[in-house]
């Protein structure tokens, strides 16, 4: 992808997400993403239509790749008793903890199908096949990747670009296998990392929430900045209003997997003190699990439940229109860069 401004509006699952969202990041000249997890792949067929309606500019599809393996019933039952009280006290029943893959097979079909500029995944590394597959129909594939390994992998499949995602970041690590013991890398550590191993082009992700940020990694050897959390106030973004007013706070992010089963930063809530040290790996079960909680809070405006997700920067995000968010950013970034191109010259 040649970039006009390389600012990329990352995939947000669960909401933020909208065809609306990405077509206004487009038009601004960034580059917009759909994304597909936690919905039909009919439902991601009508949103990338009602994206093309908008915007004739490239844009992007986000998909998870499947879990591995189903987690032990046993553990996914012991957290389940574990919140029964929560729900009890909200009048919401737990939601059943079923083992899916999130329509993967008939999502990479409709990709193939329609050919969106770029598709990425996260939680994992597409086959060599698929990768071929949608290369065949002109689509770039990025893959997700959390540590220089998982950017081996990726590279040797076949990938275009590599999203590189620091632990800053907001939403679900998109680590390949969540595992017990592992290291969140921070941006610029990982960054310097993954350039190490591989040679393609980098989209940096975690924390970015000024021009300034976009400078850096850009000056680390970035391609382009991926921003979450930096676009969730906007108006276009379907954020829940009890999910917006969270992250004008200062309050504190951590990394929970209270209410999906798997590693993702959130501000931290009552749900997530209370439960994280108990939340067992046990993905996408546990998701299923505190879904109607979740709602529940969406729509009575109870953020106790609600997965905050908020990179650590989530105190700067503004709620102005997109297009405004990608202006103030652009013309920042570039400040940002002449000024330390300047300062290094003055000293040498
Ligand atoms: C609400 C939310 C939902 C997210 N959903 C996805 C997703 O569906 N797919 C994905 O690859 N990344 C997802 N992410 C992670 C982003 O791609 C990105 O790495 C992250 O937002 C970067 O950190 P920042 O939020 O500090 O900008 C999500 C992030 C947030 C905040």
């Amino acid at each position: 992808v040649q970039f006009q401004i390389p600012i990329v509006q990352a995939p947000m699952a669960g909401g933020p997400s909208t065809p609306a969202l990405a077509a206004a990041v487009c038009e601004a000249g960034g580059f917009g993403f759909l994304a597909a997890g936690y919905r039909s792949a009919e439902d991601v067929r009508e949103e990338i239509a009602d994206l093309r309606a908008r915007t004739s500019r490239p844009f992007g599809v986000n998909v998870f790749m499947p879990p591995a393996a189903a987690a032990d019933p046993e553990t996914v039952e012991a957290y389940a008793r574990r919140l029964a009280p929560l729900a009890e006290q909200m009048g919401v029943d737990l939601g059943e903890p079923r083992f899916d893959d999130d329509e993967f097979e008939a999502k990479c079909v409709l990709l193939v199908e329609v050919a969106p500029a770029v598709v990425s995944f996260t939680f994992g590394c597409p086959e060599e096949g698929l990768v071929d597959e949608l290369h065949a129909v002109g689509a770039e594939v990025w893959g997700t990747v959390t540590d220089p390994g998982e950017a081996v992998i990726a590279a040797r499949a076949g990938a275009d670009a590599l999203v590189v995602q620091g632990a800053e970041g907001g939403g679900h690590r998109g680590s390949f296998v969540d595992r017990p013991e592992r290291i969140d890398y921070g941006l610029l550590a990982l960054l310097q990392l993954v350039r190490g191993e591989v040679e393609l082009p980098l989209i940096a992700s975690g924390g970015i929430a000024t021009g300034a940020g976009i400078a850096a990694v850009l000056a680390a050897g970035a391609a382009a900045a991926q921003l979450g959390t930096a676009f969730m106030l906007c108006p276009e973004a379907a954020t829940s209003p009890a999910h917006k007013q969270a992250l004008t706070s200062t309050r504190p992010t951590g990394l929970t997997r209270a209410f999906s089963g798997r590693l993702a930063r959130g501000i931290v809530n009552r749900l997530q003190r209370e439960h994280s040290a108990a939340a067992p790996l046990a993905y996408p079960q546990v998701n299923h699990l505190t879904s109607p909680l979740r709602a529940h809070g969406r729509k009575v405006g109870d953020e106790d439940v609600i997965n905050l997700w908020a990179g650590e920067a989530h105190a700067l995000a503004e709620a102005r229109p997109a297009a405004e968010v990608v202006a103030k950013l652009d013309e920042e970034a570039r400040r940002a860069l002449g000024a330390a191109a300047d300062q290094w010259s003055a000293k040498g």
